[in-house]
């Protein structure tokens, strides 16, 4: 696939040793000057520091993939520190990016922003409808401060500052933690492991009816890359788009693809003892494809590819595998 052209010659990419952020830098064409800094070199909470950093660097746009992300325990053990950096993170960068004349910025939230009892599938005008999930209200609320300032800067200053809202993804970089990964790594690494070890089943949490939604992160990466250049000079671009598939499938549906995948011949069991957590999650794309994108990966063949990269990561030994580092969306 070749990358999709950007109307823009520098693009600073926040975030860029994330899973997201890593695809957005592997996506951008080499026509484009990709600008990044560790977090040594640019603290995004920083308000001066980053300033400083578009100051000096001056892209000409920015895809803000970076943030503090952790798993349910992490968000709700340390409720303060998700809000706090996640949103300083996002008005330092909003605010740093509208002062110092930057002209484009995509903001990422996640689907996480949407009310606990959304209806499915999920549209953007849900947004502020009813409450949120209480176990990642403060990373929720954060990344809504983010999506908001980009509208108010657009509404107020005519900025073209904008919004992508990815559903559940997966692909190389992903966290493998075995109790803080989400569903789909934390299959492929169980199942993976049966596979090695010769298991003769493997049980799944719930039932395995709840249906769920997956995008690999390429598949996002494009997505961001097309939505940067869009709508076309004079036309309005919509203040948040969801990102995903629109498909959804029960986490049974999802175990035997992967077991395929990876090569598992024995039992899949469901344990009903354990919740299945909402019974369906799934993004309305309408949006999205009004602009003219549509997932390319199909499943079966996103799920080879992130088995591939499971497998590369592990023998070079960087396989994310800590706690600390998983979305909560
Ligand atoms: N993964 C998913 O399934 C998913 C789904 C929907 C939406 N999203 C959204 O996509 C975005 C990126 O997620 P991800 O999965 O790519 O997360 P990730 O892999 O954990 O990457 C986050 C990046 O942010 C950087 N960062 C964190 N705090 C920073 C700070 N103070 N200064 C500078 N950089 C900082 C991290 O830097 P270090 O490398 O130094 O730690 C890391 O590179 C998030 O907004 C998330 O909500 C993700």
């Amino acid at each position: 696939m070749s990358p999709p052209s950007v109307p823009y010659r520098k693009i600073f990419v926040a975030g860029h040793r994330g899973m997201v952020g890593s695809a957005v830098c592997r996506r951008l064409g080499a026509e484009t000057e990709v600008l990044t800094a560790d977090r040594e070199r640019l603290d995004l909470t920083d308000a001066r520091a980053v300033e400083q950093f578009f100051a000096e660097n001056r892209p000409d746009a920015v895809i803000f993939a970076a943030a503090k992300v952790g798993g349910i325990a992490a968000n709700a053990a340390y409720p303060v520190q998700f809000l706090v950096d996640n949103a300083t993170m996002a008005i330092n960068a909003i605010r740093g990016a509208y002062e110092q004349g930057i002209e484009r910025f995509l903001f990422l939230g996640s689907t996480c922003i949407y009310p606990r009892d959304c209806p499915q599938p999920m549209r953007e005008e849900a947004l502020l409808s009813g409450p949120l999930e209480s176990t990642n209200e403060a990373y929720a609320i954060a990344k809504i401060a983010g999506l908001k300032l980009c509208q108010y800067y657009r509404k107020q200053y005519g900025a073209k500052f904008n919004s992508a809202m990815p559903t559940n993804l997966y692909g190389p970089g992903d966290n493998y933690h075995p109790e803080h990964s989400h569903v789909l790594p934390a299959l492929l690494s169980r199942f993976h492991d049966a596979a090695r070890s010769g298991a003769n089943s493997v049980t799944i949490w719930g039932t395995g009816t709840a249906r769920r939604e997956f995008l690999h992160v390429d598949d996002l990466a494009d997505a961001l890359i097309h939505l940067l250049a869009w709508p076309p000079a004079g036309r309005e671009p919509a203040d948040w788009v969801n990102v995903g598939t629109g498909e959804d499938l029960t986490i049974l549906e999802l175990a035997r693809l992967i077991a395929d995948v990876v090569g598992f011949r024995g039992e899949i069991l469901t344990d009903p003892g354990r919740p299945d957590g909402t019974p369906v999650k799934r993004t309305d794309v309408t949006r999205l494809h009004q602009t003219g994108w549509r997932h390319r990966i199909a499943l079966h063949d996103g799920l080879q590819k992130t088995y591939a990269a499971f497998l590369r990561e592990t023998d070079e030994g960087r396989l994310r595998n800590h706690p600390d580092r998983l979305a909560s969306s």
